[in-house]
């Protein structure tokens, strides 16, 4: 890998640079289980901006800087000059010379895009309006633990065609499998916004249960997401229907998994019977996120390594 290379969108790496970094995370992954050390980014620093609440990708992003051997620096809107009205241009060439990576959780893509622009190290999307990369790839990590190769297999998302959804239609390019869409009339995917290539990838349906059978992998996120919740009282109503059931599963394919990002709200996008039972890997789709995003930092730092 040659260059400053950062992580946007999803779209950002090709599917053979996805195959390395899969197989990185397995590696990290093992390894952390038994104990080993590996201190690959000793000295590096990591600076982490949150301009929205998290509870994962913070904890997953400094957790695994440190397990690295590096360390993270937390800042927020609150507490820093970025919620004063600083141009995120002149934060991105201050912040970028004394670090050595940057995470950003922010509102609309422009803003990483603008902060890479002036940045002299990687930035990483840690969640905006359009996207969440970091998510994904943690998604499907966990699916190839648990099915094997995704390529060719059938993602049912069922809800908002949110950043969530957008980045799955974009992993399915990428990554040559297909997603059956369903959201209310009004909420549809927008193919531009979600930044496809075509529409070749992706199919929508009307009937959450219609895009639910034969599906490989069932996964919903919740109705109003950070910096939409002016819509909430709306969107509650709107998306009544549009909740991952048991009877959505049971028209899955019979070794379906379901996944959910975290938070959830049981008895709204999700019940409670699907997300707490057997067909679930939520939890290791969670811890999923730092063995993945370990590997990430490794591959934006160092580029490939010879084991
Ligand atoms: N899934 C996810 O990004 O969770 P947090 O909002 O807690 O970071
Ligand atoms: N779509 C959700 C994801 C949260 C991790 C949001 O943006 O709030």
């Amino acid at each position: 890998m040659t260059g400053l290379r950062h992580y946007l969108q999803f779209k950002d790496f090709s599917r053979e640079e996805y195959d390395y970094v899969f197989e990185r995370a397995k590696w990290i992954k093992s390894k952390f289980k038994r104990y080993e050390p590996y201190h690959p980014l000793f000295d590096r620093t990591l600076v982490m901006i949150f301009e929205k609440a998290s509870t994962r990708t913070r904890l997953s992003f400094e957790a695994g800087m440190q397990q690295l051997g590096g360390s993270a620096i937390y800042l927020n809107t609150r507490d820093s000059q970025l919620g004063r009205g600083e141009p995120v241009e002149d934060a991105g060439q201050v912040i970028s010379r004394m670090s050595d990576l940057v995470m950003i959780r922010t509102f609309e893509q422009d803003i990483v895009e603008r902060f890479a622009a002036n940045s002299r190290v990687p930035v990483i999307n840690g969640l905006t309006n359009e996207y969440h990369p970091c998510q994904i790839l943690a998604d499907i990590f966990t699916f190839i633990e648990h099915r094997g190769p995704i390529q060719g297999k059938t993602v049912a998302w069922i809800g908002d065609s949110n950043n969530m959804c957008n980045t799955w239609l974009q992993a399915a390019e990428v990554l040559d499998f297909h997603v059956h869409v369903s959201t209310p009339p009004g909420y549809e995917v927008e193919p531009e916004r979600a930044g496809l290539y075509g529409t070749d990838h992706f199919r929508q349906f009307a009937d959450p249960l219609e895009a639910c059978k034969g599906a490989h992998l069932v996964t919903t996120d919740v109705w109003t997401s950070m910096g939409f919740e002016a819509e909430n009282e709306a969107r509650m109503k709107a998306f009544a229907d549009w909740c991952v059931d048991a009877e959505m599963m049971s028209v899955a394919a019979p070794d379906a998994v379901f996944m959910h990002c975290l938070p959830a709200h049981r008895g709204e996008e999700v019940t409670a019977e699907v997300i707490d039972g057997p067909q679930s890997v939520v939890w290791d789709e969670a811890e999923n996120r730092l063995h993945a995003q370990k590997a990430l930092m490794e591959f934006l730092m160092l580029g490939r390594i010879e084991d």
